[in-house]
């Protein structure tokens, strides 16, 4: 006989009435990371509401791909829909698959190849702003770079300018308060505090200039230069020929804006720290980038070329990956030896699976090299910084080509160098943050002064 949910070991810090909200407040990282030594399942209570945390690599990978069909995305994500819309982050069965058809041709690779010029140009104005021994606040350069870089790439016809604009002011403003709303019980929602009004004017700005830019697009069309805008609303079902309303454009461009600036911004911000941190890692991949790309403007071709960037971003995302995925079971669903009933909310992390020693020896250890072909870990499933299956990371690509793009054109030009002696802390957010990367800018060659 399968066991049930009972049969699931329950995490270490629970207490009747909250559950573990003590060790998941106190220090939900360092607790995702030593669930896995209760076993494969565990349970954890969110308050009263049981959730089962699956910490193996194997297993998740049955969640998110094997088994994907049994689950839909979960409470946490029905909660997100309320605030930020339907969008393909947050749908599920029928409508999910067809707007993941729809929104493909968004990121296909002939696209991104065109996408790559606007990220190149933009990474060499955010070289040039900058004046040597100028000390950076990391993490808030690279958030401000990614979320004007991709509001440049979703509206980049002159129609489309006042939404950029627009973007870059609110998305940060939404971003930040995003977490704690979706954690509140909705009835706080309405309470009229300075968060929420904030949230609310910024969410109400970000519709109404999004619904302007798309009905202006759809009644006198964008030019031949496609962003990201002109394709999805051009997109058309290839079997029933519908194309996406105005309301389902503006949700999936708003989940774009979310899903795809936070993640991207933190794992640059990462880059930089743990370049700076290994001399050794630093010297190849400078050697490696000045072969490759000189002085010259970094291009889409470029990609192919720099193995050892490739490693060292991989490395980056292995240490520092999406801190929490969840799904619910929509039928009865075996996991790991334990029929799991209707309803039950699974969840796991990435963060935490990435760091397990069974599959990467010494995982706290940052090395690229790991990496290195023949040396990978054995298991196909072993390295899902994007997830995998039909919930997979639309951005994938996109994002790969942004990162690689931003630290080549950096570092052909600029070292960045820790500003203090106190290495930063990480607070939980979509993908781990540093508190604080405060980092010194020094250039590389003499003539690498302003402008
Ligand atoms: C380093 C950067 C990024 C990381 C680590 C990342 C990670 C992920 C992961 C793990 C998922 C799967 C969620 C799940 O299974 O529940 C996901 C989904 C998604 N990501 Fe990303 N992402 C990144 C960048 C981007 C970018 C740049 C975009 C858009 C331009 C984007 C758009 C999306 C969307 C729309 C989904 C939902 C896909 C679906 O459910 O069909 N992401 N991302």
């Amino acid at each position: 006989m399968r066991a049930g949910l009972r049969s699931i070991p329950r995490a270490p810090g629970w207490l009747p009435g909250i559950g573990h909200m003590v060790p998941l407040s106190r220090g939900p990282l360092a607790f995702l990371r030593t669930l896995k030594d209760t076993g494969d399942l565990t349970r954890v209570h969110i308050g009263t509401m049981p959730v089962v945390f699956v910490n193996s690599l194997e297993l998740a990978y049955e969640v998110m791909v094997t088994q994907a069909g049994r689950f839909h995305k979960g409470r946490f994500f029905d909660r997100l829909r309320s605030l930020v819309g339907d969008g393909l982050a947050t749908s599920d069965g029928a409508t999910h698959r067809q707007h993941r058809r729809l929104m493909q041709p968004m990121f296909h690779q002939r696209r991104i190849a065109g996408y790559a010029e606007l990220m190149s140009a933009r990474a060499r104005e955010l070289a040039d702003s900058w004046v040597p021994g100028q000390t950076l606040d990391v993490g808030k350069v690279m958030a401000e770079w990614v979320v004007t870089t991709l509001a440049a790439t979703m509206f980049s016809t002159d129609i489309g300018k006042p939404a950029a604009e627009v973007v870059q002011r609110n998305v940060p403003i939404i971003i930040e308060n995003l977490l704690t709303r979706t954690v509140s019980p909705k009835i706080l929602d309405g309470m009229p505090i300075p968060a929420n009004r904030r949230f609310d004017a910024a969410s109400r700005e970000l519709h109404q200039v999004i619904d302007e830019v798309v009905a202006a697009v759809r009644q006198v069309g964008s030019d031949d230069q496609p962003d990201l805008l002109s394709t999805l609303i051009a997109a058309r079902d290839a079997d029933s020929g519908e194309r996406l309303s105005d309301v389902e454009v503006r949700e999936e461009l708003g989940t774009i804006l979310f899903a795809g600036t936070e993640t991207t911004a933190t794992t640059l911000a990462w880059a930089f720290h743990e370049i700076a941190r290994h001399p050794d890692v630093e010297s190849q991949l400078l050697a490696e980038i000045d072969a490759v790309v000189g002085t010259r403007p970094v291009t889409f071709a470029d990609m192919a070329r720099l193995p050892y960037l490739r490693r060292v971003i991989d490395e980056v995302a292995r240490l520092h990956s999406v801190t929490l995925l969840m799904r619910r079971a929509i039928e009865p669903v075996e996991i790991g030896g334990v029929l799991l009933p209707v309803g039950t909310e699974v969840a796991f992390s990435l963060y935490a699976l990435h760091q397990d020693a069974r599959v990467y020896p010494e995982p706290q250890r940052f090395d690229p090299d790991r990496w290195l072909p023949g040396r990978g870990p054995e298991v196909r499933q072993a390295f899902l910084p994007f997830g995998a299956g039909n919930r997979k990371c639309i951005g994938d690509a996109f994002s790969w080509t942004e990162i690689t793009i931003a630290l080549a054109t950096v570092l052909s030009r600029w070292q960045l160098r820790p500003a203090t002696e106190t290495a930063p802390r990480e607070v939980a957010a979509a993908v781990p943050r540093a508190n604080r990367l405060a980092m010194t800018v020094v250039p590389r060659r003499p003539s690498n002064t302003r402008g």
